[in-house]
């Protein structure tokens, strides 16, 4: 076991239970345990203590709580290798009953994995170059990015090499292995902010400055957004941050999260929190006061925001190569189609795959020549479609009841029915973007859909029902989180109410305008009165 920290936060009194185990064992040591110990003497042998610390090793006890667990995989950035994927889909297929899921932060996610196969999964894993560890916990997670840099006509530099470096600076680094709660970081140079910068605990986006008299492409800094229960969007400091120095930059938010973030409720820890009692400009004078002075802003280069979508086939910076953005609904496949994905990557492409912060992927680097062939593969004619019908394109959804202990409702089969519903019932040539969410805690992101569902149960009188509440009008686009109505639809009146709902929306709004703006310029009360006449005839 490492040799113990003496942080200084050690003898607060107000400290919460989690951060007394923290205190006791680190949430890292547990790694050792799960290969020493655990994984040979099984289940029964793991001492409820470790069982938070699982999360450190980036495995979590999946419902109902029988001894299975889910496992997420960083991707940095969302980029892996063709080798890679097959080391994963075998991973799914030995251990995980054939499930991969890919999340709504770029990562990989298994389920069913029994405590005995997780350090051959860790050793797997460790041999092509990849890891768990630190994929869940109160740790850096997953560094989100932009899956199409190096390739990207609308990036501004390659970001890569950055994700690579913060990736190697904070993965198993033991001065951040204790943070007050999750801490998340996304570095994008897209200017069509790829990697959701706002709701990130930190996040990168593109800017310019002339320095010196010379152009510098660099970042702006964002600090302290984050969803669940009570959301922010994350505040930009005033401060430009060349290329070299984001490892710095980095390094610096971090540590003024680690000291100064709050360790006393959990509800209450995230970075946002102190982002907020601060504001930007004490945390950037704090900010300095740890890395040194760093650049004023400069021009940013953000425009607008693309929501992560990529579908279809587009030319990259390189010409005569080109990308495949592909739609996996709910982000949910089997090993068998992973390992097709991979065989495609390979043979069209340069056998990278990406993963979307929106649950899909795409395949980088396919010469022109190819194309038609690659778009008359099966597994792209049938399965991972170029061109997804609307509401199947753009529906997301979190894990709900299969698998979350969390978990109010049942989500993710539920928003795939629902997606393939109102693609038959209504038809729609714009993209409209549906969250579902089975808890308050928002994994799938409810706060940025333009239509949010949030899941609830409703007393009737054959008993309690699965319900969800209706929320509008999210974007990242002019950042704003979507809103509550006030209709909370029963599971059996959810295709048809959001049918009817969407139907107004078709008929009310201007040419292309997307749902988030319509409602902006109706307003609630009038999606409202439209819900209210929606329900009375219902
Ligand atoms: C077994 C239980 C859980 C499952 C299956 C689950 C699943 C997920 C997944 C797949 C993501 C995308 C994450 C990534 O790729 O890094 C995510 C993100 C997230 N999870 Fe969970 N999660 C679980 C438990 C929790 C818990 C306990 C909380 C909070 C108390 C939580 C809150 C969140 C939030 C807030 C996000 C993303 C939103 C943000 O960016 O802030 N989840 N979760
Ligand atoms: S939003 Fe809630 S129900 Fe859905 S996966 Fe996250 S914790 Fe579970």
């Amino acid at each position: 076991m490492a040799e113990r920290k003496q942080w200084k936060w050690a003898d607060d009194p107000s400290l919460n239970k989690m951060e007394l185990t923290k205190l006791e064992k680190d949430g890292l040591d547990v790694i050792e345990t799960i290969v020493n110990t655990y994984s040979k003497e099984g289940f029964q042998s793991i001492e409820s203590s470790d069982m938070d610390r699982f999360k450190w090793a980036g495995v979590y006890q999946q419902r109902p709580k029988d001894g299975h667990f889910m496992m997420r995989v960083r991707i940095p950035g969302g980029l892996l290798n063709s080798e890679q994927a097959r080391v994963l889909a075998k991973i799914a297929e030995d251990y995980g009953r054939d499930l991969v899921d890919v999340t709504t932060r770029q990562a990989v996610q298994f389920h069913w994995l029994t405590v005995e196969s997780l350090a051959d999964i860790f050793d797997r894993l460790a041999a092509v170059g990849l890891s768990s560890f630190e994929a869940c916990g109160d740790c850096p997670r997953t560094i989100m990015g932009n899956p199409l840099a190096g390739i990207d006509p609308h990036e501004v530099l390659d970001t890569r090499p950055l994700v690579a470096e913060l990736e190697k600076f904070f993965l198993l680094n033991r001065e951040f292995s204790n943070l007050p709660r999750k801490y998340k970081m996304s570095i994008s140079a897209n200017i069509h902010n790829a990697a959701h910068a706002q709701i990130n605990d930190l996040a990168f986006t593109p800017a310019k400055k002339t320095i010196a008299g010379e152009e510098v492409i660099g970042f702006h800094v964002w600090v302290g957004g984050g969803l669940s229960a009570k959301p922010y969007l994350a505040k930009k400091l005033d401060v430009f941050c060349r290329p070299e120095e984001v490892v710095k930059v980095a390094e610096g938010v971090t540590t003024l999260f680690r000291d100064y973030g709050y360790r006393q409720k959990r509800t209450h820890a995230r970075l946002k929190f102190l982002v907020a009692d601060w504001g930007a400009e004490k945390f950037k004078e704090e900010l300095v006061k740890l890395v040194g002075e760093l650049e004023p802003q400069g021009e940013d280069l953000l425009q607008g925001w693309n929501g992560g979508y990529f579908y279809g086939i587009h030319e990259q910076k390189q010409k005569g190569l080109y990308y495949a953005g592909l739609s996996v609904p709910v982000g949910r496949m089997d090993a068998s189609e992973l390992v097709e994905l991979a065989r495609l990557a390979d043979e069209y492409g340069d056998g990278t795959i990406g993963t979307c912060n929106t649950q899909n992927v795409l395949i980088r680097n396919i010469p022109k020549d190819k194309i038609a062939a690659f778009q008359a593969e099966p597994l792209i004619v049938n399965r991972f479609k170029l061109q997804p019908n609307t509401f199947v394109g753009y529906a997301v959804s979190c894990t709900g009841t299969e698998y979350c202990n969390l978990a109010i409702v049942e989500t993710k089969e539920r928003m795939r029915a629902l997606a393939l519903y109102l693609d038959e019932t209504v038809e729609l040539d714009t993209p409209l973007r549906i969250h579902m969410i089975g808890c308050p805690n928002s994994c799938g992101q409810r706060q940025i859909g333009d239509i949010g569902l949030q899941g609830a149960l409703v007393k009737t009188p054959s008993g309690m029902v699965e319900a969800f509440d209706i929320h509008v009008g999210g974007t990242l686009e002019e950042p704003q989180f979507n809103r509550k109505l006030n209709a909370r639809i029963t599971v059996d009146k959810l295709g048809p109410f959001l049918a009817q709902l969407i139907t107004l929306y078709k008929a009310d709004r201007l040419e292309g305008e997307p749902y988030w703006r319509y409602v902006e310029r109706v307003g609630l009360e009038r999606i409202q009165e439209q819900v209210d006449s929606i329900l009375q005839t219902a």
